[in-house]
């Protein structure tokens, strides 16, 4: 057995007479008339491959064996189907058993179990229609990632899982460290005994592993930055992590984010790299996708190849957040958050916008200094920063980003007023001591992405296993 096989999508593309081992998981057995029907999956495209085994073809013992979840493989002849649906099926001629799954103990029975009940068996989740299309639509999208950046001469930057410092300043890090607590002996009568007593006592972070405190990272985005001051133009793509403790169908606490970040380059740049990059990916996707986007199509999310096609073809609308604040204030909806100037736009607002004022992507930019991160560039006015965050219809924000603030004096003064430690911040300091440049860059949350091209309208259904508080299971 190597892997240079044929696997289930070329054997649909084989011509009838040839000879075929089909590999895979039995989606569903029927037995009709001394014939039986297996569908039959290796998970290498959408559509199951059926098999006939006809009346006495394969030991009746051996095919009893042959239930949904059983892995086996059937060899046989490609013969042309006479069902609808497909071109090809496999005439068997023997079968192998690899492994069992008893029909009256395998989760996985029944057609259509919900998406709650399959993140309870998430590690038997890729074996089901939904599942395998989203991570087929996964691989695809993080190929189109790479290709779109690799053939634009960015460079690819591994940035660090463990750090020290808060990208975001919004202090939603996860710790990293080895020692929480140690057992500290008390002083007493039996001192030294079994008996011997402990006070339990936190261990300081300079005898922690990394002698001072270290988080997961929440954005590789300040280390991108040292490398676009030198490669001028890089992008990562990486987990990241988020102790926030929302429970919403839009947020992880483990995420994967693609950050490109650019030199000489300002927020009108980042703002058309970042619709360009969107454009392409989705591009690809229904492009290479098609057959597994046809499905969330009809399944799914009814429309979702039109929009997609639609978002591929026209402009993003570009405004001001204070524009959007007028328009949502003359919307007349009752938001259950009331919006005035300076208000963090919530998600029915990014929706509202989106689907029913604009019905296309939104770009908003200059949004109050108060509500951004500490990085980004002070306006002249004094009050707004270079922000501009992506807004798609059904998902909200997609995309954030900004041009950087690259002058010494004021981003020091936006760390302290952000009350935050210039410490920690020494060598992002120093980018701006040594060789300055206006540079630019964005975070688009990989997640969102593929709930957008999918239709899925729930964030843990788009990611092997979802990290969300409480829960870390597998
Ligand atoms: O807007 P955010 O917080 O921006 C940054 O982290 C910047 N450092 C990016 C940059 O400029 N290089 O996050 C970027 C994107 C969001 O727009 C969203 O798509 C996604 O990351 N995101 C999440 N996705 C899933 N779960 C969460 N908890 C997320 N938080 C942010
Ligand atoms: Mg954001």
């Amino acid at each position: 057995m190597d892997y240079r096989r044929q696997y289930i999508r070329d054997l649909f593309a084989s011509k009838a007479g040839t000879q075929a081992s089909a590999y895979g998981w039995v989606k569903t057995r029927r037995d009709s008339k001394g014939v039986s029907f297996v569908q039959l999956s290796d998970g290498s495209c959408f559509q199951d491959l059926q098999v006939v085994i006809e009346a006495n073809v394969v030991p009746e013992e051996l095919l009893k064996k042959a239930t949904t979840g059983a892995c086996v493989c059937f060899e046989g002849e490609i013969v042309e189907s006479p069902a609808a649906g497909q071109a090809v099926e496999l005439k068997a001629k023997a079968l192998t058993v690899f492994g069992e799954a008893d029909p009256n103990q395998y989760p996985l029975q029944k057609k259509g179990a919900s998406f709650e009940f399959l993140r309870e068996i998430a590690h038997l989740r890729a074996r089901g229609n939904t599942f395998g299309a989203v991570m087929r639509i996964r691989s695809l999208a993080a190929h189109a990632v790479h290709t779109f950046f690799q053939s634009r001469g960015f460079h690819y930057i591994q940035t660090p899982i463990i750090t020290a410092s808060d990208c975001e300043g919004a202090g939603e890090m996860f710790s990293v460290t080895t020692n929480l607590e140690v057992n500290e002996p008390l002083e007493g009568e039996h001192q030294g005994t079994r008996m011997q007593a402990y006070r339990l006592k936190s261990v300081s972070p300079k005898e922690d592993f990394f002698g001072k405190p270290a988080y997961l990272t929440v954005s590789g985005q300040l280390e991108a930055e040292t490398f676009a001051l030198g490669l001028t133009n890089v992008y990562t793509f990486g987990p990241t992590f988020r102790a926030e403790n929302s429970s919403t169908s839009r947020h992880l606490a483990e995420f994967w984010m693609i950050e490109p970040e650019m030199a000489f380059c300002d927020l009108e740049g980042d703002m058309n790299l970042a619709e360009e990059f969107l454009k392409a990916v989705i591009g690809d996707i229904l492009e290479f996708g098609a057959a597994d986007l046809g499905f969330f199509n009809q399944r799914i999310e009814p429309e979702l190849l039109k929009t997609l096609e639609h978002v591929v073809e026209s402009p993003f609308e570009r405004l001001t957040y204070t524009e959007a604040i007028k328009l949502l204030e003359s919307s007349q909806v009752s938001f259950e958050y009331p919006v005035s100037w300076g208000v963090d736009l919530q998600s029915e607002h990014e929706r509202w916008l989106t689907e029913v004022k604009i019905g296309r992507p939104v770009i908003l930019t200059d949004y109050p200094a108060e509500i951004k991160a500490f990085y980004m560039r002070m306006n002249q006015d004094g009050k707004t920063v270079r922000a501009m965050d992506v807004l798609a219809p059904r998902i909200g924000e997609i995309i954030g980003g900004s041009q950087r603030e690259e002058r010494l004096e004021v981003l020091e003064e936006r760390i302290k007023s952000a009350g935050l430690s210039l410490d920690p911040y020494w060598w992002y300091l120093d980018l701006r001591r040594f060789g300055s440049a206006p540079h630019s860059g964005f975070g688009l949350g990989f997640e969102r992405l593929l709930m957008y091209v999918t239709g899925m309208k729930n964030i843990r259904d788009v990611i092997p296993y979802f990290r969300v508080p409480g829960s870390a299971d597998f």
